[in-house]
């Protein structure tokens, strides 16, 4: 066997779509019948590859992907170089990666471990990102300053508060570094976080992952998560004013964002066992057209004033939207991008109460939020709406994270340069 027939039959997904692109083209000039027949791979509708390089990080302000795989990690070297030379390598490998190149180059030796898994050859990028976060710990962990980064840590990233309800399991809450990765194709996704975590042997370890999925329904804007509501209809006004970290911040997050990330379990049985109506009053929002209470279509404004012939509030006190609304927050706004989950079913011997048929879905919603301040953004909104909102009945906090995440990089940098460069 030479070394060429070792190498596997196809290390550029890239490639792939050149191929498919110029098989399509060739069958207009002289191939026609032979590529007529041959399987022509769809044209994507939206091109492949999104930009990794950049002013700011892909995945934040990217038209929402179909599919994610979020993974948080634990720091565990003492050593400063060590996390720049992962960041280093989780960069050339991400820049890699959403171009639909394999994370590091296969490799002629067989007898050694190839630099890259190979489950996506053969696949299309499918419009990767990939969206790197720092948490607290990274700065500070247990009082220690590990990499003499104390002081740069920024005010805003705060310890998140205990909200009411909260029911945070340790493995699935924190992390001193974050990846998202977003793709139309759960494979991709999936991939480009397998990859990046093999790299971090012996510097960094995987905390806790979530999977998670968001079709986008045909000809409609927003898709609907799994109480079968529309879900992002209502989006900051500005969002860029409320998204990116301006002067206010530390130099080295200007442009970056902040990440909150919530893995919000709910109980499907007993929300499926609800009225419409009920269902509607809960969220505040038609559930089929996707409009506010009291109005007709999805777009149409929030009115939270509008009252009833008897002169009760159409928006009931406790609804969802009223309680989430920027005017019932002095005017916090987040951009939201979640995604559904489901971990599958765990068998019980309870049937009480009645929703309870012996089983129970281990089903959300992973609750994704960029904002410029999280102490005016998701502290603001949920520490009011984790007291009153109809939906908390259905819904229970279960992990949690809190991100800065930096500004994007250019070609030949690396993410978090930054920091490490102040
Ligand atoms: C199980 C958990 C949750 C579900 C199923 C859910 C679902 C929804 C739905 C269906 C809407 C209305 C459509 C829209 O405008 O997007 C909405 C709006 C909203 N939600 Fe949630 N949500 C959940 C948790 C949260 C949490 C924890 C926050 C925290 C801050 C939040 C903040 C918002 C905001 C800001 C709006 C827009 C309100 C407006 O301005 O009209 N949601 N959510």
């Amino acid at each position: 066997m030479t070394d060429q027939d070792r190498k596997p039959p196809r290390p550029s997904r890239r490639g792939f779509f050149v191929t498919a692109g110029s098989l399509v083209a060739a069958g207009g000039v002289g191939f026609g019948a032979q590529a007529a027949s041959a399987p022509v791979a769809k044209p994507p509708s939206k091109p492949a590859i999104e930009p990794f390089w950049g002013v700011r990080q892909g995945g934040i302000l990217t038209p929402t992907q179909n599919n994610t795989y979020f993974a948080a990690f634990d720091l565990t070297t003492t050593k400063r170089d060590d996390v720049v030379k992962l960041l280093r390598l989780w960069t050339e490998a991400a820049a890699r990666l959403t171009r639909g190149q394999p994370a590091a180059a296969f490799g002629v030796d067989q007898s050694v471990p190839a630099g890259d898994s190979g489950e996506d050859i053969g696949l299309s990028p499918a419009r990767l990102t990939i969206t790197f976060g720092f948490g607290p710990g990274l700065f500070v962990k247990d009082g220690k300053d590990r990499y003499g980064l104390a002081d740069q840590r920024p005010e805003a990233l705060v310890d998140l508060p205990r909200f009411n309800g909260d029911q945070l399991v340790p493995a699935r809450t924190g992390g001193d570094l974050s990846i998202q990765a977003c793709a139309d194709d759960p494979q991709v996704a999936f991939h480009a976080v397998r990859q990046l975590s093999a790299m971090a042997y012996d510097i960094a370890e995987m905390r806790w992952v979530q999977a998670g999925f968001s079709a986008q329904p045909a000809g409609e804007k927003t898709p609907r998560n799994l109480l079968g509501f529309k879900d992002g209809t209502r989006q900051p006004d500005k969002i860029d004013d409320m998204v990116w970290v301006g002067p206010e911040g530390p130099a080295w997050l200007r442009g970056g964002s902040y990440l909150v990330v919530r893995r919000i379990r709910i109980s499907l049985e007993h929300w499926d066992r609800m009225n419409v109506d009920f269902q509607e009053q809960t969220i505040g929002r038609h559930k089929y057209s996707g409009a506010p209470l009291g109005k007709k279509h999805e777009f149409d404004a929030v009115d939270l004033d509008k009252t009833d012939a008897e002169g009760m509030p159409v928006m009931p006190e406790n609804a969802h939207v009223r309680l989430s609304h920027s005017s019932s927050n002095d005017g916090a706004q987040i951009y939201r991008r979640g995604y559904s989950y489901n971990d599958g079913v765990a068998f019980t011997a309870e049937r009480w109460p009645p929703w309870k048929q012996g089983m129970l879905y281990d089903a959300g919603l992973l609750f994704v939020a960029y904002q410029r301040d999280p102490r005016t953004g998701f502290i603001k909104i949920f520490g009011n709406s984790s007291k009153f909102d109809m939906l908390n009945q259905f819904a229970t906090h279960v992990g949690s994270g809190l991100f800065a995440c930096p500004p994007g990089v250019q070609q030949g940098g690396y993410i978090g340069q930054t920091l490490f460069e102040a």
